[in-house]
């Protein structure tokens, strides 16, 4: 089965007035992702813009794949744009997902802004007992509220910076005060957000030796691990985000 494929447009929905989704059809038949995996979307016809967009599988159903973006710059803005019944061309997935947890072990998952994309699908797999800390700068970023509180066996704690939704702190105040009171260490985090959150939360991890699993963005082009325009720095010498990444273990980071 091909990674390229085309998808016909079934909706795209505002959020917010910066943030969307968008539900495509594949018109062919395409792999199943895992949590964390992502794809290229070709954003215009023609060859401006040039460079695909990556973005993580936000759902996956037999019929229909999702995408939940912020609106940034030319490629989201085209997205953004698409009506029902148009076709775009989708390559993936791509990448390495999340490891879901242990069986014994307890998910810890943090998201910050749109990380929440990437971990949403990863906190439909878990299926057991889960804390979620999801922070963003202000109410009006923090998305999914209902389908959040439909999963019943996640317990959310939302902050903000400016405190107009949750508790007013980032994500790194509530995520602390847990792995203080937590005396069972057998948790693994999980993380996706701006790269100053990501490296406090390893930072974080390190401190209390806990297992974690982050994951990267990069600028891309190939998607393949061909182009090497992705590579950053890690442990274990340079690596691809999107080929050994975008999920990196905290040994690895
Ligand atoms: C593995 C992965 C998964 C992602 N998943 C999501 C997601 O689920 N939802 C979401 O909103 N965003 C996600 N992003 C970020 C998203 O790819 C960028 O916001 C988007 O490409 C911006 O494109 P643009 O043309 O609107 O912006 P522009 O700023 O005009 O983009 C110019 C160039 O920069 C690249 N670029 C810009 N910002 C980023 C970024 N943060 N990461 C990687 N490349 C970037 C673009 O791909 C493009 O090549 C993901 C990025 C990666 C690497
Ligand atoms: S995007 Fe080309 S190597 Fe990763």
């Amino acid at each position: 089965m091909s990674r390229h494929f085309r998808a016909e447009v079934l909706a795209r929905e505002s959020l917010t007035p910066r943030h969307v989704l968008l539900r495509l059809r594949p018109l062919e038949n395409s792999l199943t992702p895992v949590p964390g995996q992502f794809y290229l979307l070709r954003v215009s016809q023609t060859l401006d813009p040039l460079l695909r967009r990556p973005f993580s599988i936000f759902s996956f159903e037999k019929e229909e794949i999702s995408f939940l973006f912020i609106r940034k710059g030319r490629g989201t803005e085209i997205l953004s744009n698409l009506r029902p019944s148009d076709q775009i061309e989708v390559f993936g997935p791509l990448g390495r997902g999340y490891p879901l947890p242990e069986q014994e072990a307890t998910a810890l998952v943090v998201a910050g802004g749109m990380g929440i994309a990437s971990l949403f699908p990863l906190l439909k797999a878990i299926r057991k007992d889960t804390v979620l800390i999801y922070g963003a700068k202000t109410k009006s970023d923090i998305l999914l509220k209902e389908q959040l509180n439909s999963l019943e066996y996640v317990k959310t704690i939302i902050c903000t910076e400016d405190g107009t939704e949750g508790i007013k702190a980032t994500v790194l105040e509530p995520l602390d005060d847990l792995l203080q009171r937590h005396t069972d260490k057998n948790i693994t985090v999980y993380a996706c957000g701006p790269d100053g959150m990501i490296n406090a939360v390893k930072r974080m991890i390190d401190h209390y030796s806990l297992k974690g699993f982050f994951s990267l963005e990069e600028r891309m082009a190939c998607g393949l691990g061909a182009c090497l325009g992705c590579v950053r720095k890690t442990q274990k010498g340079m690596k691809r985000v999107c080929r050994e990444g975008p999920v990196f273990s905290g040994e690895e980071l």
